[in-house]
């Protein structure tokens, strides 16, 4: 052989030949994984485009058939036809095997052992702090009271001053509560929803609003800095201490049994004049003294008392007119009464395996 034949150019057809050659060389390693194969698959279709899409190689070749030689251009279109077939037939063979071992793949990690015994769904029930909150309300919407719901972000106007307790009242520090950067204050007790439902509905109103509130306190078996209550307010011409009185003894009996005594300790709250601190006769002794009372017969239910003047007039309800009674009861301390509880922390633990007991 001359040298000169060897140093003849490479034909076009035969040097797409060898760099498809060179390129699909890599897809002889047989992949080891889903992700593998489907990174192949998508490497083979870049493969195809480049070898044989309409800006290929083979492509522009094809379209200079109109300047061959008319004599050869049956030979050249066969040459470029086979060409293509080849490329195609290798690339398709390459494909068939990718899409088969991914689905495979796919299947195996998809399948469902039917063989595996099933998990029973374990379906929610309510919190014992919901519960209670709805055996409270049931009983006053049955004694005529509206439920309010209300924000939980106050400005101080509906926590404090509105509520009688102005700016430097020593009222304030036991109700010290935490602040949004924006100065806004949680609330410290429920009682800031007696301005608003006065506010709103006017006077008359009877209403008891439950919810969230909070306050500074150090968490202990019987505080937590986020609590719940329940506020009471009724608002109407010749309401008395009796009233108030009636009521609290009315909802006890129905919360605990008929035979359930109250009883009113003076006490101090700014927002009410006289106030009240409302015990109720232990549910499990009746009065006798035992574990659940700590051994005094009576259970402190929350404070009550009549509406103050001021507070009337901070919601626009004329005092001369209307008099009206309030209350404020602790739901997760009744709550942890009645259920026995010693630490009412532990209705905020969410340990499952403890408020699995109130399904
Ligand atoms: C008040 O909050 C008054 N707003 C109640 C009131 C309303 C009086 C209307 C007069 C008229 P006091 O701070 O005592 O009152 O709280 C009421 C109840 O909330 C308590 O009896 C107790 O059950 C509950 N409580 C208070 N602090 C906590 C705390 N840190 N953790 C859990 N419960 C608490």
């Amino acid at each position: 052989m001359s040298e000169e034949k060897n140093q003849q150019p490479e034909a076009p057809s035969d040097q797409i030949r060898r760099v498809f050659a060179l390129e699909f060389e890599r897809f002889s390693i047989s992949p080891n994984s889903l992700k593998e194969a489907e990174n192949q698959l998508k490497e083979l279709r870049e493969l195809r485009i480049k070898f044989l899409g309409k800006k290929s190689e083979v492509a522009s070749q094809k379209k200079m058939i109109g300047s061959i030689d008319p004599n050869s251009r049956r030979d050249f279109a066969l040459l470029f036809q086979n060409l293509e077939k080849d490329l195609a037939q290798k690339i398709d063979d390459k494909e068939l095997r990718l899409k088969t071992f991914i689905l495979r793949a796919r299947a195996e990690h998809e399948s469902i052992d039917v063989t595996i015994p099933g998990r029973r769904p374990r379906p929610g029930h309510l919190h014992p702090i919901t519960l209670m909150r709805q055996r409270i309300e049931d009983i006053f919407v049955s004694l005529g009271y509206a439920v309010e719901d209300d924000r939980e972000i106050e400005t101080d106007f509906y926590n404090f001053d509105a509520l009688n307790i102005p700016e430097g009242h020593p009222a304030r520090d036991p109700q010290d509560t935490f602040y949004t950067t924006g100065g806004f204050a949680l609330r410290s007790q429920t009682s800031t929803v007696q301005i608003h439902a006065m506010q709103r509905r006017g006077a008359p109103v009877r209403m008891i609003a439950p919810g969230r509130v909070f306050r500074r306190d150090t968490p202990d078996p019987t505080h937590n800095p986020m609590f719940y209550q329940v506020e009471g307010l009724c608002v109407d011409r010749g309401v008395t201490m009796a009233h108030l009185k009636g009521t609290l003894a009315e909802f006890v009996h129905r919360l605990f049994g008929p035979e359930t005594k109250t009883r009113f300790r003076p006490s101090y709250f700014p927002f009410t004049e006289p106030s009240a601190e409302v015990d109720y006769s232990c549910f499990n002794c009746g009065g006798t003294g035992c574990r659940i009372c700590k051994w005094c017969g009576w259970i402190e239910l929350g404070g009550s008392g009549m509406v103050h003047p001021n507070v009337l007039r901070a919601a626009n309800v004329d005092p001369q007119e209307f008099t009206g009674f309030a209350f404020g009861l602790g739901i997760d301390r009744t709550c942890a009464r009645i259920y026995e509880l010693d630490d009412i922390r532990l209705l905020f633990e969410n340990d499952v395996r403890f408020l699995e007991q109130f399904r």
